[in-house]
């Protein structure tokens, strides 16, 4: 807090009013210009556009094995209006409820128990969740992209787990899914670009992104995978065999 007993302000000390001298100035830009001008051009965030592979082709499209049309014909509508931007979804089963992270910082619960389908503004965590994935004792764990990985417990208390890795902050956190051990795995999309320029992450095309491992009984964060391009969702087999995730590139 500032000083509540402040002093009354010194008086101002006499200025004799100047003219700005041009010798001066025109020195000044000749020494700050060029030092501008490199730190812009050799600035290590900067934008570094990596080539094409000279083997690069455009595929035309991707062959789908199956369609099955008719599921969307039995599906319901749910939390309509009430849902901004819900990138990803964990369903608790057991209880009944469907949790989603919203474009306004929350996370939001679905009751889906009976018609109703009533929406809840769950827990408040800020910036933009993107993955969601539950816990094997009803944690839900949260990929903000901003922060980084977060917990919010079943009394709707919000933690952080883990910003950093070797060094290196998370910008981009994106996916995540917790094993039945409890062993969470995430990945940080980029450590360069966060997601309000993702899109010069993309178009940089160069790989910034890392699938990581949070063991929350030692507090280990661990690097997985190195070098991904824009590693984005993440999700384990049934049987936990294996993991898969995707590079949105
Ligand atoms: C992990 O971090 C949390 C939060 O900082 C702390 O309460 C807990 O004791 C830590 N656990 C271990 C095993 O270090």
């Amino acid at each position: 807090m500032a000083d509540s007993n402040p002093s009354p302000a010194a008086p101002a000390p006499n200025r004799t009013l100047r003219r700005p001298s041009w010798p001066i100035i025109g020195a000044l830009l000749l020494i700050l210009v060029p030092i501008v001008i490199s730190i812009v051009v050799n600035d290590p965030n900067g934008f570094d556009p990596a080539p094409l592979p000279a083997d690069y082709s455009f595929s035309a499209s991707l062959a789908v094995a199956e369609r099955h049309d008719r599921i969307l014909a039995s599906s319901k509508r749910v939390g309509e209006g009430r849902l901004p931007g819900p990138e990803d979804l964990a369903y608790d089963k057991a209880r009944g409820f469907l949790y989603t992270g919203c474009s306004d910082g929350w996370i939001r619960r679905v009751s889906l128990k009976d018609e109703k389908m009533e929406v809840e503004d769950w827990a408040y965590v800020g910036g933009r969740p993107l993955g969601v994935a539950l816990g094997p004792g009803g944690d839900l764990v949260v990929a903000e992209s901003n922060n980084g990985l977060m917990i919010v417990k079943p009394d709707q208390s919000v933690a952080m787990l883990t910003d950093e890795a070797d060094g290196l902050m998370f910008r981009l956190t994106d996916g995540v899914d917790v094993a039945s051990d409890g062993l969470i795995y995430f990945t940080d999309a980029s450590y360069k670009f966060n997601l309000d320029t993702h899109i010069l992450d993309i178009l940089e095309g160069r790989p910034h992104g890392r699938l990581m491992s949070f063991d929350s009984s030692t507090n280990q964060t661990s690097v997985l995978l190195r070098d991904l391009y824009f590693a984005n969702g993440v999700s384990l087999s049934p049987d936990q065999r294996f993991l898969i995730f995707c590079e949105t590139t």
